[in-house]
């Protein structure tokens, strides 16, 4: 790397850590608890609210899971619209479908039901009514609807079903563009959720190495915006309790699923890694996972747990005091270490969860020929990252012939 550059990116992180500062506060309303999602429709029909649309998948719309909903709807007499059709990254004709129907319906708020997709796809979906005239291919960036000075976003219930994504608590929103072949971010304080409902019994019928993979990636949410140079003492203190959570927990759901309060924890730990990631972003680890997941067709998690110990290693010194605090955190440190040895006990506490859970701590489907390709895509979107130490072209090769075994 060219030696001014190093004081540049420093001012840039600096830059960027203290505009977190400017992120509003978490104003989202929080309804919590076993069979929560009930309260749903009386608390939108407070809000003076007539007709939302309620955005899902059809795997849940067959799983029956929001038929309780849908019968507390019929119970006040308060209708809704259904859009089923969300699919992983919600693509943009899944964001022109469900508008259409938001406006043939004359709904005025929006639902986002299910793990990340269907909820990004609701946010979106909140813009583009705010912004009739920006259709979703043409969101991805920054603050499009904020810079519209067309502030009048409806308003936005999000309900998880996977403690995990955090999807319920950012201002961000992934879409895909399939004819484009692209990815991209649609980020906006507006289209942060009002109203959040984290109910347990949502999250009891999913399958253990589901339950433990969506708890990997809560868990690199916690910790990425932790090691990073944008974190500050308010995201300190969530990413600090939601490792201790998961940590706590994990276990119990994997092993019976129908603890209900081994859920109730984990889907607030996920919440709190929500709020860090909105606030203090994230490293290195959810670029690879995001190249190396989209390229092989893997789920999230699986490649966020068996990247972690690998980005963490790398960064080295430079993070040892933070990690060896999770370390205290999650008591796997002991008397007499120093902090490389604490921050080693905390990588190793992570390797022990990817070997408990079948994750694994490598991802043979990698092919050596990707390897550039897959560079060139984690250099690009570290770049507006507050990442703690910088890897070039070697490293990442390094931690890929790693990562594939
Ligand atoms: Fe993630």
């Amino acid at each position: 790397m060219m030696p001014f550059r190093k004081p540049l990116l420093r001012a840039f992180k600096s830059l960027l850590a203290c505009s977190m500062y400017l992120v509003p506060s978490q104003k989202s309303v929080l309804v919590q608890g076993p069979g929560s999602v009930k309260k749903l429709p009386g608390l939108i029909r407070e809000q003076g609210i007539r007709k939302p649309l309620i955005i899902t998948d059809s795997i849940l719309m067959k799983l029956k899971l929001l038929n309780g909903l849908f019968a507390e709807f019929d119970a006040i007499g308060m209708s809704h619209a259904v859009y089923y059709g969300v699919q992983p990254n919600p693509t943009v004709d899944n964001i022109e479908e469900a508008y259409a129907l938001y406006v043939k319906n004359g709904c005025d708020a929006v639902v986002g039901f299910g793990g990340g997709s269907p909820m990004d796809c609701a946010k979106v979906v909140a813009a583009r009514a705010a912004k009739p005239g920006l259709t979703a291919d043409r969101m991805g960036g920054y603050f499009k609807i904020l810079l519209s000075f067309h502030k009048k976003v409806p308003r936005i219930f999000a309900v998880p079903t996977t403690a995990g994504t955090g999807a319920e608590t950012t201002s961000a929103a992934v879409v895909t563009d399939p004819r484009k072949h692209f990815k991209y971010t649609v980020n906006d304080f507006l289209i942060h959720p009002h109203f959040i409902v984290l109910d347990p019994e949502l999250t009891i019928g999913l399958p253990p190495f589901v339950t433990a993979i969506t708890a990997l990636d809560a868990l690199a949410h916690s910790i990425e915006g932790y090691l990073g140079g944008a974190h500050c003492r308010f995201s300190d203190a969530y990413s600090e309790e939601a490792v201790k959570i998961i940590f706590e927990n994990i276990d119990r759901v994997y092993r019976n699923g129908r603890d209900i309060d081994a859920r109730s924890r984990m889907l607030l730990a996920s919440y709190y890694a929500g709020i860090v990631l909105n606030r203090a972003l994230t490293g290195y680890v959810h670029p690879f996972a995001h190249k190396i997941g989209g390229m092989y067709d893997l789920p999230h998690g699986r490649v966020i747990g068996a990247v972690m110990p690998l980005v963490f290693e790398y960064y080295g010194a430079t993070v040892h005091r933070r990690l060896a605090r999770l370390a205290d955190v999650i008591a796997v440190s002991k008397p007499g270490m120093d902090n490389s040895q604490k921050a080693a006990a905390f990588i190793e506490a992570i390797r022990g969860l990817n070997r408990r859970y079948g994750i694994g701590e490598t991802i043979p489907e990698i092919k050596e020929a990707d390897f550039p390709g897959i560079a060139r895509s984690v250099h690009l979107e570290c770049v507006p990252y507050p990442i703690p130490r910088i890897m070039n072209d070697d490293d990442i090769i390094m931690i890929l012939k790693r990562l594939k075994g």
